[in-house]
């Protein structure tokens, strides 16, 4: 098959930890006879210093041609006090509006062989499975924003329609019934009218879906249920804010964020996959970042293109990683394997597959 792909390192560990997704892509690539062909696009700071623009008009094109777009990370401090839609998150932000990336997916699984490296109990650990479906391109995020004339009031309107709900709705309990068919509607709806409404619109679809057994939590109580009993999840369905929220709490479970990876779906097909960790600045050009959250972001991509073989061999490969211990310290503790190392571990196991 061939496919377009949209690359974008971004800032920090980006650029690292994208080197050894496309190493892995590219003995997938081999092994498999594809053709993936790679644009690298600018984005955040580098795009700041360049365009004035943190997501430039050409990048935002290219990326709406591509057949997916592979993304490192985005964040710089150094740009904290820019304006609004300035600073490097806008430009994420607005590639996920442009791009209608309305359901982002983040799969949170444990590894037995690093549970102990989580802060929580290991009996409560082991074979937690579930999925966060996070609303992407609306809610708090998107809503008016503003300060009143003397600044010292500010607002971000949180507005959802029963439509923007229902899209991403679709997408959950679709890949609930190839699942243990458990869906938790997370909200606010004892404070909040949006949360009210998605408890309405989920409620209403739900009937199309006997089989989906459909439960409500509330936010509070989802943040203490998921650290004391993960393993009652199958799929988490939120809104935009409580899914950003949710899913760096859910990375204490699998031991750490740099695990983590993410798709996210469009309209018309539109897809982008990156990990859920930032820009990590503190570990740029130390060759210490955990590459497995962006390289299993690229096994949500091939799984995307229809590739399945080929995701569960890279699956393989990264769980191969873990077994033997090739991991960052960020998941063995004083663990002198290189960032370079993962990647090479992993290609090399696809290739002698
Ligand atoms: C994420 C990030 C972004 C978000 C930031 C960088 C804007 O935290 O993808 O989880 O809040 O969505
Ligand atoms: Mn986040």
């Amino acid at each position: 098959m061939k496919k377009n792909v949209v690359v974008i390192e971004g800032d920090g560990i980006g650029p690292e930890v994208i080197k050894q997704a496309i190493k892995v892509l590219n003995s997938i690539e081999e092994k498999f006879s594809h053709n993936f062909l790679y644009k690298k696009m600018i984005a955040g700071s580098k795009a700041i210093e360049m365009f004035g623009d943190p997501m430039p008009k050409e990048t935002i094109d290219s990326c709406l041609k591509s057949d997916a777009v592979l993304f490192g990370s985005i964040g710089n401090s150094k740009y904290d006090h820019y304006p609004r839609g300035m600073r490097p998150e806008d430009g994420l932000l607005k590639l996920r509006k442009k791009m209608g990336l309305y359901c982002n997916i983040r799969p949170i699984i444990t590894y037995s062989e690093i549970i102990n490296k989580s802060p929580i109990k290991k009996e409560r650990l082991e074979n937690v499975n579930f999925l966060i479906f996070r609303e992407l391109t609306g809610g708090i995020y998107f809503g008016k924003k503003g300060r009143s004339q003397n600044k010292e009031e500010a607002y971000d309107y949180c507005i959802y329609s029963k439509k923007e709900i229902e899209k991403i709705g679709k997408i959950a309990f679709q890949a609930a019934l190839s699942r243990k068919k458990k869906i938790s509607l997370v909200d606010k709806a004892n404070v909040l009218e949006t949360s009210r409404l998605w408890r309405e619109v989920i409620k209403e679809m739900s009937l199309n879906y006997p089989n989906v057994d459909l439960e409500f939590l509330y936010i509070d109580n989802a943040a203490m249920q998921i650290i004391m009993n993960p393993k009652k999840f199958d799929i988490i369905l939120t809104d935009n804010m409580f899914g950003d929220i949710l899913s760096d709490e859910a990375s204490v479970i699998t031991s750490s964020l740099g695990l983590l990876p993410s798709a996210s779906i469009g309209v018309n097909n539109k897809s982008l996959f990156e990990p859920v960790h930032g820009s990590y600045p503190q570990a740029e050009g130390k060759n210490i970042a955990n590459p497995l959250g962006c390289i299993l972001s690229v096994s949500m991509m091939l799984e995307y293109f229809g590739m399945c073989k080929e995701k569960i061999l890279l699956e393989e490969a990264v769980k191969s990683s873990i077994e033997k211990k090739i991991c960052t310290p960020d998941i063995i503790d004083s663990s002198l394997v290189t960032t370079e190392e993962v990647g090479n571990y992993i290609e090399k196991y696809i290739k002698n597959r």
